[in-house]
C-alpha cells in the first residue's frame, strides 16, 4: 500500500512515521508513506499556496491549482482508492473504517490549513471527509498521522504477533481487558489468579468477561449496535 500526504507543513510529518512499528512497516515494504509540500507544484511565482476568501470572509484559503496538480500527478503514476481529507466536519473516525482503509488500495491524505480547501475541491476531487474528532487542530496534519498509524498498525506484517491487533479496543466493538506484566506482586499490587493459572480456556473466558464489563462501565455505547 502506499499513502501518500499532501500538506504546506511537511515537517509536521517527519518524526510520527520515523519510529516503532511504522518505521518498520516503511522498512519491509508493507507500506510506502509519501509526504509531499503542495508549495512544489504551486504555479504562483512566490509560491502561494492560499488566497482570501470570497465573500468578505476573514482568514485564508488553500487554493485548488496546487493541490489539483499535485493530485493529477500522483494519479498518473499509479491509482488510488479514495483521496481523504482531514477535516473537523469530516465522518468521525471508527476503527470499522479504519480497517476498511487497510485493505483498499493507495490513498492521498489532504491535510487542510488556515480556513481549508477551497469547497470545490471538496466537491469534485476527495472521496472521503475524515474527523478524528470534535475540537479543532491547526491543521490535517496530525489528523493524517492518526489515520496513517491507525491503518498501517493492521496491515498484514505490520506488528509481528499478528494475534496483537486482533485483541486491540475496538476490533470487536469491545474495549480490551487488563493486562499485566511480572512481578506477579508488585509491593502488594497483585495479578489477578486466574492468569497465572495456565488454565487458557479459562483465562479466555475471563478476558472476554472483563472486555465486557470494561465496555458497559465505560463506552454502554459500543455495546448498543444501532448507535
Ligand atoms: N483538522 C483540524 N481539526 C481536525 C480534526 N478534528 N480532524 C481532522 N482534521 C482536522
Amino acid at each position: 500500500m502506499r499513502i501518500d500526504i499532501l500538506t504546506v507543513v511537511p515537517k509536521l510529518l517527519e518524526s510520527p512515521f520515523a519510529d516503532s512499528i511504522i518505521q518498520r512497516a516503511q522498512d519491509s515494504g508493507v507500506v510506502e508513506i509519501c509526504v509531499h509540500d503542495i508549495r512544489n507544484w504551486s504555479k504562483d511565482k512566490h509560491k502561494k499556496v492560499d488566497d482570501e476568501p470570497f465573500g468578505g470572509i476573514a482568514g485564508m484559503v488553500m487554493t485548488i491549482q496546487p493541490i489539483l496538480d499535485a493530485i493529477n500527478e500522483l494519479r498518473q503514476q499509479r491509482t488510488y482508492s479514495e483521496i481523504i481529507y482531514l477535516t473537523p466536519d469530516g465522518e468521525q473516525l471508527k476503527q470499522a473504517r479504519v480497517n476498511q482503509l487497510s485493505i483498499g488500495g493507495n490513498i492521498i491524505m489532504i491535510c487542510g490549513h488556515y480556513k481549508g480547501i477551497d469547497e470545490r475541491l471538496r466537491q469534485h476531487i476527495v472521496t472521503l471527509e475524515i474527523s478524528i474528532g470534535d475540537y479543532v487542530l491547526s491543521g490535517g496534519e496530525l489528523a493524517a498521522a492518526v489515520l496513517t498509524d491507525a491503518i498501517v498498525r493492521i496491515l498484514p506484517g505490520a506488528i509481528g504477533d499478528e494475534q496483537s491487533a486482533l485483541t486491540d479496543s475496538f476490533q470487536d466493538d469491545l474495549l480490551a481487558p487488563p493486562i499485566y506484566t511480572r512481578p506477579a506482586n508488585y509491593n502488594g499490587w497483585e495479578v489477578p489468579e486466574i492468569l497465572r493459572s495456565g488454565d487458557h480456556a479459562a483465562i479466555e473466558k475471563w478476558m472476554e468477561q472483563q472486555a465486557y464489563a470494561r465496555t458497559k462501565s465505560r463506552r454502554p455505547d459500543l455495546l448498543d449496535k444501532d448507535s
